[in-house]
């Protein structure tokens, strides 16, 4: 995976605005070269297996061009949802997937009436950091020393579901609805 798909990309490039969908069941190759490549340590098979099999936790892929090329985990309990783990493929950071795939996904709670989302993300971590306050996140806390790998500090941050949506930049969706099951 990865090898080549950018050249594969620019060739289409009207292609580029992944289609979302909730991923169920199977933890495929695609998806764990993306968590490899997204976070240390990866989370391995054994993991997302648990992740399918938890009643409170969605796993939705954005795919280009038929492969997934990013995922989102969140855990949704009562009103409130926490995201617990995201990742794009290197090669294609930078170009609007992780938006479209996480603005699909709030939309999606936002028309299921939950109230918040909330997440950590490593203080260091300013790709993520502007992402989540471009769509209306705020920080709430610090966590010191949060991450073993390298005790860096995690940031909390909160998004108000019920506020007006300001953010919104995904207008002409593919996926009438990410609640699809692919
Ligand atoms: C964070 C991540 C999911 C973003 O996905 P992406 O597809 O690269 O993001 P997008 O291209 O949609 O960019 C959306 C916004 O993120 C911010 N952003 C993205 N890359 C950035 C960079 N290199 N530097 C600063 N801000 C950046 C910008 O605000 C950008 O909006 P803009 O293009 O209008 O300026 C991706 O970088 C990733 O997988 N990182 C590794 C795993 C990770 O950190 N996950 C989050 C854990 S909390």
């Amino acid at each position: 995976m990865g090898g080549g798909l950018m050249s594969v990309v620019n060739s289409h490039a009207e292609a580029l605005r992944p289609v979302v969908c909730k991923l169920s069941g199977k933890v495929c190759p695609e998806l764990l070269e993306v968590e490899r490549q997204s976070n240390r340590p990866p989370w391995g098979e054994e993991l997302f297996e648990r992740e399918f099999a938890n009643r409170y936790s969605r796993i939705y892929g954005a795919r280009l061009l038929g492969r997934i090329v990013g995922f989102l985990v969140v855990h949704v309990v009562m009103d409130e949802a926490h995201v617990v783990n995201f990742g794009i493929l290197t090669e294609l950071r930078g170009q609007g997937i992780g938006r479209v795939l996480l603005e699909e996904v709030l939309e999606d709670l936002r028309r299921e009436a939950h109230k918040t989302v909330t997440l950590e993300v490593r203080a260091g971590n300013l790709p993520a950091i502007n992402l989540y306050q471009s769509v209306g996140f705020a920080e709430c806390g610090i966590r010191p020393a949060y991450y073993s790998d390298n005790n860096e500090d995690a940031l909390t941050m909160r998004l108000d579901l019920t506020a007006p949506v300001s953010w919104r930049s995904t207008d002409d969706r593919d996926c009438a609805s990410a609640t699809k099951a692919a």
